[in-house]
């Protein structure tokens, strides 16, 4: 069975997901291994709960040597469970292009918005609307900041340009007008977690 293994910093819903697929035999691969920046992160008492190794790596400073060592520690930890594939699940933390080459062509991310497969500023909706592409770690709040009617969820591999890379899926969601950023973030979410397997499953079987 192909190992996944997921980096979070949050309450991992989407991790949820994968375990619940795994759990009923709809996951193409194993989640072996869940780790996190971030004691507190919730997604850790859910690899837990389902028997799967959780590992905190905790972050000293955020840049220098310190930020290195802790890539490293991160990059090593991972490397033990030999994973397939690395999703990055809510992983609120700039990877580099270090981490990246040990594990070539195997990390992908969830970002709550569209995002264009040029790399460019902009993305056209399936409608032919064209709105700005969203980056950074606020983009829900900024989809309500700017007033479009409709964002989304993207999935793509990682490369060392933030929230760049080949995109391997996107979902549309219709923003309300009486959305709050928790709300339209859980719409998002809920779209997301139903994404993620879909996508998992797919890389896992070789397409
Ligand atoms: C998801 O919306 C994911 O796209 C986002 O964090 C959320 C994690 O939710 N990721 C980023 O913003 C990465 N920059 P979860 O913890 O409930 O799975």
């Amino acid at each position: 069975m192909p190992g996944i293994a997921v980096l979070l910093s949050g309450s991992g819903s989407n991790l949820q997901a994968l375990l619940d697929a795994q759990a009923a035999g709809d996951l193409a691969g194993e989640v072996v291994l869940v780790a996190s920046d971030r004691a507190q992160a919730y997604g850790l008492q859910r690899a837990l709960q389902a028997g799967v190794a959780a590992a905190y790596i905790p972050l000293r400073a955020t840049r220098g040597p310190q930020r290195q060592q802790w890539e490293q520690r991160l990059a090593d930890i991972v490397a033990c469970f030999e994973p397939d594939l690395i999703v990055l699940a809510g992983f609120m933390r700039v990877l580099s292009a270090a981490f990246l080459e040990r594990f070539p062509n195997r990390v992908i991310n969830q970002h709550p918005a569209l995002l264009p497969a040029d790399g460019g500023d902009t993305v056209t909706t399936t409608s032919g609307l064209v709105i700005p592409a969203l980056r950074g770690a606020h983009v829900v709040a900024d989809a309500l900041r700017l007033g479009l009617p409709v964002t989304g969820c993207t999935i793509h591999r990682v490369t060392p340009r933030v929230d760049d890379g080949p995109i391997l899926a996107r979902a549309e969601v219709p923003i309300q007008p009486d959305d709050t950023v928790e709300s339209l973030h859980e719409r998002i979410k809920a779209v997301e977690r139903r994404l993620i397997v879909a996508t998992v499953n797919r890389l896992l079987a070789g397409e």
